[in-house]
């Protein structure tokens, strides 16, 4: 443990640090049991813990938002409609299993946008559990830690969220993304390689209203297209579907159940050739499937919005780009785009001119910086 100075009369704190991610495609399957492959970002939250001279409360506090928060250990049951949910949801579910989790002050402090789809929540979720985790001697593994964060944001916070983001702020690795399938939780760290290419991100800066129930009506329909798909077919999840047989049974869906179900069929199938072209350095290939996730996420999935739409169609005829496409949840958030890296400079300034002129909003761009996994820093 780092920074014990309780030989100087000071109490003991630790610092860890877990990251966002950009999903670079497979977006709306990790629910379907399907295929994804995001990769960590260098930038994330940190999280700084303080013992407590009381071991019977503990206080939250963070450099990102106004409001500070001291419970006693009996009230951290209650969901407080603010960003202290993330982290409470994550400490219940520690103590539900006994652990402790008072005594403590918690101090966050993130340099991700948040709400702008890159996983600022998961990574709050995810520091405080490597957090909590170390302080009592790492009972849990990454996985069980992952597992837990997203059942703390289905059940306490209420977003019915897959395990993509958890799992991708756990199991990061510098340089390198998961192919991951959320069905078998099977997965493997494909190296970038990115033969004098980048990731970069922009952000819409659009304000993402009730993503929460969006969301969670789309898996509602999904549901609903899997228990008409199990009618007919002996499938536990709609990703197990290929395009074939999705076309044998599409026939028994109709509106918006089978736009739902059909996008997330194809692009399960998107996942598999693009980890595939990147293994092999196809990366003209990479781009084009990241145009097509895109489509399908806009005309079937309808996660996206117009500021996504003219960012990603901008960026598919720009020179130098091989693809771009939505990322994450949708409804505002970022686009990834992977392009020549001469020309991301002119790529910055074309767009974000063209962007605020159309919207009368600034989009703010990263060069994607792939990081590691959550752990003590
Ligand atoms: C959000 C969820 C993830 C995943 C994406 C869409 O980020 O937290 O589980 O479903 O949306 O791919």
């Amino acid at each position: 443990m780092k920074g014990d100075s309780q030989s100087e009369g000071m109490p003991l704190q630790h610092v860890f640090f877990a990251p966002g991610r950009v999903n670079l495609i497979g977006d709306h399957t990790d629910y379907n049991g399907g295929l994804v492959f995001p990769a960590a970002l260098a930038m994330g939250t940190y999280l700084t813990v303080t013992e407590r001279l009381d071991r019977f409360s503990c206080g939250f506090s963070s450099y990102n938002e106004p409001q500070t928060f001291t419970f006693r250990g009996d009230e951290l049951t209650e969901r407080y409609h603010a960003w202290v949910d993330y982290p409470l949801g994550v400490l219940k579910e520690f103590s539900d299993r006994g652990w402790s989790v008072t005594g403590y002050d918690f101090h966050y402090r993130g340099d991700l946008p948040i709400g702008a789809a890159l996983s600022s929540s998961a990574s709050i979720e995810m520091v405080t559990a490597v957090a909590l985790n170390a302080l009592n001697g790492s009972p849990f593994t990454m996985l069980e830690l992952v597992q837990m964060a997203q059942h703390a944001e289905n059940d306490f916070v209420g977003m019915n969220c897959g395990i993509m983001d958890q799992f991708a702020s756990g199991f990061g690795k510098k340089n390198c993304a998961i192919a991951l399938d959320c069905n078998t939780l099977e997965y493997e760290h494909v190296p970038l390689e990115m033969r004098g290419l980048k990731f970069i991100i922009a952000n819409t800066n659009k304000k993402r209203g009730l993503v929460d129930s969006a969301y969670n009506q789309r898996r509602n329909e999904c549901q609903q297209a899997l228990e008409i798909i199990r009618a007919h077919l002996p499938v536990s999840c709609i990703c197990q579907l290929t395009m074939n047989q999705f076309d044998t049974v599409s026939l028994y869906l109709t509106g918006n159940v089978l736009k739902r179900a059909r996008h997330a069929v194809c692009e399960n199938e998107n996942v598999r050739e693009a980890v595939t072209a990147l293994k092999v350095g196809d990366m003209a290939r990479f781009g084009q499937l990241m145009n097509a996730s895109h489509a399908t996420l806009r005309d079937d999935y309808e996660v996206t919005c117009p500021e996504l739409d003219f960012l990603a169609e901008q960026a598919q005829q720009f020179p130098g780009v091989l693809g771009s496409r939505m990322t994450g949840a949708g409804f505002g958030g970022c686009t990834v785009t992977l392009i020549a890296e001469e020309q991301v400079e002119t790529f910055v300034e074309t767009l974000g001119k063209a962007y605020e002129e159309r919207f009368g909003l600034r989009a703010d761009f990263y060069v994607a910086e792939i990081g590691d996994g959550a752990g003590e820093r």
